[in-house]
């Protein structure tokens, strides 16, 4: 009998990525696919919803090819995506309206504030455990109705669907028939009340979406659809599991217990710590949002975005030309040899948590006549984790759990250099994970839970696999200088508003 498989998709800011494993967790195949950065405007980002499905299906289709396995081998298809990212369409023909409005977008900056100056900030974070920013699909939702001529009527008239990219990806592999998304990505909407586990009425009534053109929210970890023989190489494949990519990655790093915090290097960087069955909730302006729901369970979560991690690298490549590729700026980073006296702000899409300021801009402070390239490259590592800091240190004040082992992931966290200096500006251990793309194992296991393929939790665990360990190096007295500098540094950034 052939072997059965799972297959992930990870539908991601920057790459479509489809991953196929096997029961013991292992990767057999992987196809990646680049998606366009479209940015009209200064802070704009929008993607191509069709571009992305394409990007899929591309990825997908080379997955396959590249393995040789047989799309009825597949025994369950997961979703992991971008989150908060906002598709609307027309329901009968399937064309959106707008283009994707990216989670780092800040075309609703002043929608998210006047909702702010209007006094909307304790009931919106208590409802949703969200801060009001433009990062949430609320403001994106309600900025595609105000600018498409007749879309609000449209949607009242139940004409058009909203989806995060989980959503639209479900709705094209079923050819319309499943119109849902799940827990995890819902609760980044800010319409969903993680606390009654239902779309709120208050806040669809306050930024006046009609409740028609969402989809039914479901667990992590279940039937959504089936695809259509016709989109998926002529079989019928049961979409079993669905989810955010963070907190894709967050199962994927099996972070099954209270406590456990994982920190995920891609575009973004995005730290997340089970906080177990209640919502805790954060004084220093951490989200709280849903980690998973899986056989009627509800496991929360703290999480810190920052909004740009692995996309500063990116910028030190493609616009500034430092460096020839990313996983480059190690080495370069190594050899730098100033005292560590330059320090760079990325804040090129505002700044994240803790300090949510949404007009930032970037900086570069400590400039010196002999300051170089290689000094500049290691500062924008460091940025990526003082910022890990940031948070971390605000997870463990705001849910009284000492954190002891931070589990890391992501591209970026195959960069030597990061890794070494983020456990020693923490001053704790980091295990980074033996299977670097754990968004898509994490959401592979959900599917595989959906259809019986792993029974259970303690099933999935036996496929653990610890990588390597970096143990913080550094002394008590360099760190909290360095921090110093950093915290000066960001305080000098948000108070440059030109
Ligand atoms: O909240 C945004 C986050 O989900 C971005 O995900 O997959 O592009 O790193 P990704």
């Amino acid at each position: 009998m052939d072997k059965d498989y799972i297959l992930a998709i990870d539908e991601g800011t920057t790459t479509a990525r489809a991953i196929i494993f096997d029961h013991s967790g292992q990767r057999v195949a992987m196809a990646r696919h680049p998606i366009r950065q479209i940015l009209p405007n200064p802070g704009w980002v929008e993607h191509e919803p069709n571009e992305i499905w394409n990007a899929v299906q591309t990825t997908i289709a080379t997955a396959l090819i590249d393995s040789g396995i047989k799309p009825k081998q597949i025994k369950a298809i997961g979703i992991a995506s971008q989150r908060e990212t906002t598709v609307v369409w027309d329901k009968k023909t399937g064309l959106p309206i707008y283009n994707a409005i990216v989670w780092q977008s800040r075309q609703t900056s002043k929608l998210a504030n006047d909702f702010i100056k209007a006094g909307y900030k304790d009931e919106i974070h208590q409802k949703t455990g969200l801060i009001i920013s433009p990062y949430f699909s609320a403001t994106k939702i309600r900025w595609i109705l105000d600018h498409v001529d007749g879309s609000q009527e449209r949607a009242e008239k139940g004409e058009l669907l909203f989806g995060t990219i989980n959503t639209w990806l479900l709705w094209k592999l079923t050819d319309g028939e499943s119109f849902m998304t799940d827990c995890a990505n819902a609760s980044r909407t800010m319409l969903y009340n993680i606390n009654t586990l239902e779309w709120d009425d208050d806040l669809l009534k306050l930024f006046n979406i009609p409740r028609v053109m969402l989809p039914e929210v479901k667990s992590n970890s279940e039937v959504f659809g089936i695809t259509k023989n016709y989109q998926f190489y002529g079989s019928e494949i049961p979409i079993s599991g669905m989810t955010g990519s963070q907190q894709a990655s967050l199962f994927g790093q099996m972070a099954f217990e209270p406590g456990m915090v994982k920190n995920t290097y891609g575009t973004g960087a995005f730290a997340v710590m089970n906080t177990g069955n209640k919502p805790a909730m954060s004084d220093n302006n951490l989200l709280t949002t849903i980690a998973y729901g899986i056989n009627g369970e509800i496991k929360y979560a703290l999480e810190g975005s920052v909004f740009v991690a692995g996309a500063a690298l990116q910028w030190l490549r493609d616009d500034m030309k430092l460096i020839s590729s990313t996983p480059a700026t190690s080495d370069a980073a190594k050899n730098s040899i100033d005292d560590n006296e330059v320090y760079v702000v990325p804040a090129f899409a505002g700044l994240g948590a803790p300090y949510w300021d949404n007009e930032a801009h970037g900086t570069i402070f400590g400039l010196t006549r002999g300051t170089t390239d290689k000094d500049v490259i290691k500062a924008t590592l460091q940025a990526i984790a003082y910022q890990t800091k940031d948070i971390i240190g605000t997870m463990s004040s705001d849910s009284k759990i000492p954190i002891e082992v931070l589990k890391v992931d992501g591209a970026a966290s195959a960069n030597d250099y990061l890794m070494q200096f983020q456990a020693d500006i923490l001053g704790i251990s980091l295990q980074r994970s033996s299977e670097l793309e754990t968004t898509s194992l994490g959401v592979a296991f959900m599917a595989g839970l959906g259809v019986g393929y792993w029974k259970d939790l303690d099933d999935i665990k036996q496929n653990y696999q610890a990588g390597k360990i970096y143990q913080p190096k550094m002394s008590e007295t360099v760190r909290t200088n360095l921090y110093d500098g950093w915290k000066d540094a960001v305080e000098a950034t948000m108070a440059f508003k030109h």
